[in-house]
């Protein structure tokens, strides 16, 4: 892409405050009291599983959809009750709904011609932003004429040449595959950086979350889990629904009894034992936790499990170039008790053989665990990000 134009923004002007909204759809309420404030410039990532509630609210932030209780401010204005196209607010698609029968150019300045933009304001404008995505080559096709990736960025054409306030994105690259989604995902990231433009983006895709966001709005049934940049949602997970989320492959997850050794607690279960340091977490009077342990923070142990840790046979190899995740354990144990398969990844030079007998020691600054009811973290507030 060639280098970007920027579009002034007075300071604040586009910041965006969410008190207390909620929806409701009949006697169903999709989305429980949400507030959230998103600065200037601000990038924002919705992110959830699927029904969480993600669109719903992007919608009501456009003005799409009715919100049925609380206040929306943009730029320090109550939009509640302001049409689209006042809230000063462009919106990107999945679909990225293009007229068929229309020019790219045609196309993108369609929203500029229904507001009546005089001709040379709307020339200088398609060149900055046909320039800022790379589409001068295509001004002149019909959209059926281009990739996938090159509609979308006929689709965030028409969203910048608006010039908004705030760009809304929801699930915009779903519809590419996984090496254009990249190519756009970075491209994106680019937009922003030269645009500053405040955004607020939709998306179930963690490694776009993790890679685009400020900060992350992790949402589940129509509430906000936890709000914060993706190191502190990746390293600091509020709840065992978050840690399982978040990170590729998934953390383990196993309940373990606890045990009161002076100066550790000692973590027991069926898959293994753990000694974490009684300072950084709240465990007194707990008899039970769940252990959350990413396979990345599984370390082979030379001891050969004689120290405790987690030891099994191999069940599964799955090859990831750099490195494989071993997946063992499992089965049932002594007690009959069914025993949960851990993973691990380590380097590939290091691969065991199936069914050979591996041992692993969880590396203790990095062990999470949880509340087992409710999934609330135990970690005390004071333990510092390492
Ligand atoms: N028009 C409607 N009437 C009734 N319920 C609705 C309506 N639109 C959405 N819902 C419900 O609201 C909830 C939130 O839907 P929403 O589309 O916001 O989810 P989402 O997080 O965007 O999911 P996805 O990742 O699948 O797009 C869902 O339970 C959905 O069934
Ligand atoms: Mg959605």
């Amino acid at each position: 892409m060639s280098p970007v134009t920027t579009f002034p923004t007075k300071k604040n002007m586009s910041a965006i405050s969410c008190h207390n909204i909620i929806k409701r759809y009949g006697d169903t309420q999709v989305v429980h009291p949400f507030d959230l404030d998103v600065a200037d410039n601000e990038f924002v990532v919705f992110l959830g599983p699927s029904g969480c509630g993600k669109s719903t609210i992007l919608r009501m932030l456009a003005g799409l959809e009715d919100i049925s209780g609380g206040d929306l401010l943009i730029g320090g204005e109550r939009v509640n009750d302001l049409p689209p196209q006042e809230r000063g607010i462009a919106m990107v698609f999945q679909n990225y709904a293009l007229y068929p029968h229309m020019s790219v150019r045609d196309n993108i300045v369609f929203g500029l011609k229904r507001l009546k933009v005089p001709k040379a304001e709307i020339d200088t404008r398609i060149k900055e932003v046909s320039d800022t995505l790379g589409l001068e080559r295509y001004l002149q096709r019909k959209p059926t004429e281009l990739s996938g990736g090159q509609q979308q960025r006929v689709a965030i054409a028409r969203a910048m040449i608006k010039t908004p306030k705030v760009f809304l994105f929801d699930e915009p690259l779903s519809n590419l595959d996984a090496k254009l989604r990249n190519h756009m995902r970075i491209e994106i990231a680019r937009l922003h950086q030269a645009l500053k433009t405040t955004t607020v983006y939709v998306t179930h895709d963690q490694h776009e979350a993790m890679t685009l966001a400020d900060r992350i709005v992790l949402l589940r049934d129509g509430r906000i889990e936890q709000v914060g940049s993706p190191r502190e949602i990746y390293e600091r997970p509020c709840s065992a629904f978050v840690a399982g989320f978040i990170g590729t492959p998934p953390m383990n997850l196993v309940e373990m009894s606890v045990h009161d050794a002076g100066s550790h607690f000692e973590l027991r279960g069926p898959e293994g034992t753990v000694h974490v340091d009684a300072r950084r977490f709240a465990l007194e009077g707990r008899r039970r936790v769940t252990l959350g342990v990413r396979p990345a923070h599984l370390l082979v142990d030379a001891q050969g499990g004689r120290g405790g840790g987690f030891s099994g046979e191999v069940q599964l190899i799955e090859y990831l170039g750099n490195e494989v995740l071993v997946s063992f354990g499992r089965g049932n144990g002594n007690d009959g008790k069914e025993i949960n398969e851990i993973a691990a990844l380590m380097p590939s030079a290091q691969c065991p053989r199936l069914q050979e007998r591996v041992s692993f020691v969880a590396d203790p600054a990095q062990v999470h665990l949880f509340d087992v009811d409710s999934g609330a973290s135990l970690l005390r507030a004071d333990v510092r990000l390492h």
